[in-house]
This record gives C-alpha cells, structure tokens and sequence, in this order.
C-alpha cells in the first residue's frame, strides 16, 4: 500500500527512546575510546551477563572516520526497553506483555511520506565514489568471525517485485569493501524470496538498508508477518503511529526519514562474495565461509553523529535476540493458533534462554476434547511463527503460567509419562549450522512434542489437585502486613473451590 501523504508531526525515533531509556536507567554511555574491534563485543558480552543489563552507547570508536556512535545491548534480555519502544508499561510481568502484544501487534498502520528537507536522515549524502563504508566503525564481534559487520542490528526493505509489497527483515551484513556489503538472508527469508523475484525478471534487485531505526521497526522486521504484509504498517502499529518514510533517490522503495544512516543500492545476480562465519545466537560459529549475496553500494544518507546498532550474537543474556523476540514470537504463535481457530488457549511462552526463544517453547491450555493437546502441540510445532527451529514444545494446563519456569518443570514431571507423553515430527526446518545435527543431515531438523497435562482420558478418576480455599487466601492476603511479611501475598489464579 503507498504510505499516507499527510504531514507528520511525532519526533519518534531511536534517540527519542534512547532519552526515556535513559530516564528510567536503562542506558550506560561510554565516552572512553573503544575499539570496535572485539572491545566493543567484549564490553557488551561482559555488561550483559545479568539479565536488567543496560544499552551501551559507545561515543568514540577507535579509527572512526565518520563521527559515527554505536549502540549495543538495544533491546535484548531487557523486557522494560521493549516495553518503552511499544509504549506499554515497563512494570508488567512478561505473561502480560505477551497479552498485551497481541493486542498492539493487530494494529496496521501505514507509514506517512514527508519531504527530504523533513528528513533528518537526509542530513548527509554520499554517492558514488565518494562513498567508503570502511570509514564507520564497523565492528568485529568475535575473534574467529570472517570480518567486520556494518549490519546486524539494521533493517533490509526489498519489495516483491510481483505483489508490490515491500519486507523489511534483519539479515547481517559483512563489510567487503568501501562500496560493497554482505547480506546474508536464510533461504525462505522474504527478503530472499523477493531478491530472487527480481533476478528472475532478468533485474537487479533495489535493495535499501537502514541503520539505526526506531525500536519498534526493529522489532516488527525481526518478526515472521504472512508474506504479503508489510513490515512497516506492523512497525506503526507497535509504535502506535506511522513510521515517516521519504522518498529513495534510485528506487521506489521508502527510506525511513528518522533513521540514523540508509545505504540505498543493487544486489545482482551472481554477485556473490566469500561471508562468515560469525559467532551466532547458538553460542557457536555459523560454520565455514560461503558465497552471498552483495549490495552494490550507490548511495549513503545518515544524520550528524550517526548511532549504529551493533546485535552481539551470543548465548543468553547476552544476545541481542532477547526478551522482545520472546514475548513477540510467542505472541505471534498465539494469533496463529487464534487464526486457525484452535480454542482454549490460556498463554504462550518462547523462553529466551532457550537459545534465543529457538528452543523450548510452552503452550497452556484448557483441555476441552479427547486430542485436543495434540492437536495443540502439532498446530503450535508448525505454525509459520514457530516452524523454524524451536525443538521442545510444551503443553500444560491453563492453571500452569507458561512464563514460569518452575510451574512447567512441575506440570512435565507430575503429567507427563515419557513413554507416551512425547511425539517426534521430523525433518522440520532447522539452520545450517546446527550443531545437533550430523553435518550431512543439516539444516533438517526435529521437534519433540511433550504432553504435559493432566491425561485427558484419566480427569475424572485423578484426585484433585491440593491447593487453598479462596476465603483462607483472602484473610491471610489481607493479614500480609500485620503477619510482618514483606511485600503483598503473592496472588493465585486458581482455588480449592475451582
Ligand atoms: C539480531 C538479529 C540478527 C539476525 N540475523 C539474521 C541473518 O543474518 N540472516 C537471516 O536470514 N535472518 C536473521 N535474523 C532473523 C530474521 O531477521 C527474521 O527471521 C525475520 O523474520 C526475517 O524477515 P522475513 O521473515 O521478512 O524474511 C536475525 C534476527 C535478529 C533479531
């Protein structure tokens, strides 16, 4: 859909978060000289082992050419950042941000147009051969990774050259020369689709690549949207109000006005560069070198003092692949059961630790039907925002919180009866790289479905559970102070009486 022609009037963008990030405590600024050579990587892996770590805005970056600031730690482990970046409260416990996603996340809203004199990301341009990528301070996450990564925190638009729709996805990009950058797109990735869309028509693919872009645009291109949908209208509705885009000087593609820095440019077919490997979200090197894909770099845009966002790849906390891809991708889980019509569910949970919400996913249910739970598990499995990777799905109870780690180690060893309680789907859509898997059997993967509520044919015969009347609760949660005890009762969901 072509973006609204209406002025826009909202200042919203990564620095205007950056300031209420700051406000609630959640940013550390290190004005030292950094090098972003492993220092910069190392700082963040280091700042960040404790979940609650802040964003590190990095000031001055050994060799910087550009007076380019970069910022690590953006979002991550942190469910307060994400919060602020899609105006919910910060204080909700995770299983009501998840809720509450699901409600912003239906929201589509197209972006709005505004001029490039209005477009602070216009404040700078480069083209041609004036251009030289290696000026800003790329960094070198880890010591074996191939190289320099201008793109990992970044968004990509190609639009489909077929449907008209332009997708926005996050893939990384290796800095090869002062004009040339890496993309690396999974196959099956949109954007790869529509790339090879493009070389099919005989055409190079326009391609446009941004940098330092309001959270809430990150977060929606991260996330898997049917392939029609846009990314930028998700973008808006998370945000609440349009993205402002302007118009590209070699393409019909949008340029997000309030972005820090835009690389606008052309992907041809067969033009491919040695790229990799890079140490990933699974803790290990994504493998040896390949040949990918290239952006023939023709344009640069960035705003005075760019920040360039830099996602450290690594294990939980620590990666930048964090909470706000746990609570979205199991908020997107939940609207795809909800869109198949399968009924009862009380909650979904990717856990971030499992890998980067790739691992251990858990479903709570309210049983309503002999099968139900495996139709759960197997919807839940294979559902276009849970097929790829995740390896444990989890169903338990409505009376479990899927969020809390202790309830669903109970449900799965009190309800759960290995023999017959887990089912194993093959051949499932994995990575390259996995390190589960034998070499030659990549990237097909598996997935366990484990059964771990009550057993539905047992219900009416299995003694009830132990749990407090709702009078007692109430008398000794209004006693909690006078009883000396810190903080309120905690509160329950389910009584005796139930
Ligand atoms: C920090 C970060 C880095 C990522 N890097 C890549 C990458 O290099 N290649 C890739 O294909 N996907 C990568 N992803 C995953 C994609 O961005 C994600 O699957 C997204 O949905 C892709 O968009 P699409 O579905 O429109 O293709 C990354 C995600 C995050 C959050």
């Amino acid at each position: 859909m072509p973006p609204d022609t209406a002025p826009a009037s909202s200042s919203r963008d990564l620095r205007s978060w950056l300031d209420l990030v700051e406000r609630h405590g959640g940013l550390a600024r290190i004005g030292a000289e950094v090098d972003p050579v492993e220092e910069l990587s190392a700082i963040t892996f280091l700042g960040s082992r404790q979940p609650g770590s802040p964003a590190f805005l990095f000031d001055k970056l050994t060799g910087d050419g550009m007076g380019a600031r970069v910022l690590s730690n953006m979002l991550a482990a942190s469910k307060e950042r994400y919060a602020l970046a899609v105006g919910l409260d910060p204080a909700l416990p995770v299983r009501e941000l998840v809720t509450e996603t699901r409600r912003i996340g239906s929201r589509r809203i197209a972006p709005v147009e505004v001029a490039a004199a209005a477009a602070p990301v216009r404040e700078t341009t480069l083209a041609g051969d004036d251009i030289d990528l290696t000026r800003f301070p790329a960094p070198k996450f880890w010591p074996g990774d191939g190289g320099r990564y201008l793109g990992t925190g970044n968004v990509t638009f190609i639009r489909n050259p077929d449907t008209g729709v332009v997708n926005g996805g996050v893939y990384r990009q290796m800095l090869h020369g002062p004009r040339r950058l890496g993309l690396n797109m999974v196959p099956g990735r949109h954007g790869a689709q529509n790339c090879e869309a493009w070389w099919k028509r005989g055409l190079p693919c326009p391609v446009v690549t941004t940098y330092g872009v309001d959270p809430a645009m990150f977060i929606a291109a991260t996330q898997v949207y049917a392939h029609g949908e846009s990314e930028i209208d998700a973008a808006g509705g998370l945000a609440g109000e349009p993205m402002q885009v302007t118009a590209a000087d070699l393409s019909d593609l949008p340029l997000l006005a309030r972005a820090e820095m835009v690389v606008e440019g052309f992907i041809h077919p067969d033009d491919v560069e040695r790229e990799g490997p890079l140490g990933e979200f699974h803790g290990y090197y994504s493998g040896k070198t390949d040949l990918r894909a290239v952006i023939q770099v023709e344009r640069v845009h960035y705003r005075h003092n760019p920040i360039l966002t830099a996602a450290l790849m690594a294990t939980w906390p620590s990666c930048e692949i964090g909470e706000y891809h746990a609570v979205m991708r199991s908020a997107r889980v939940w609207d795809n059961l909800d869109a198949m019509g399968v009924p009862g569910i009380a909650g979904v949970y990717v856990y971030p630790a499992s890998a980067s919400a790739a691992g251990l996913m858990v479903v709570s249910m309210k049983q309503l039907y002999a099968g139900h739970v495996a139709q759960v598990l197997a919807l839940a499995a294979q559902c276009p925002a849970a097929a790829y990777v995740i390896r444990w799905i989890v169903a338990v109870d409505d009376d479990v919180d899927p969020t809390n780690i202790g309830e669903v180690m109970w449900a799965m060893s009190v309800h759960s009866n290995p023999a017959d309680d887990i089912d194993i789907l093959r051949k499932t859509w994995s990575y390259r790289t996995d390190p589960s898997l034998a070499p030659d059997a990549r990237p097909y993967g598996s997935k366990a479905l484990i059964d771990a509520c009550l057993p539905h044919r047992y219900r009416a015969t299995q003694s009830r559970r132990a749990r407090l009347s709702r009078g007692t609760y109430e008398r000794v949660a209004a006693r909690w102070a006078e009883l000396g005890l810190p903080g309120a009762a905690p509160s329950i969901t389910h009584f005796h009486e139930d």
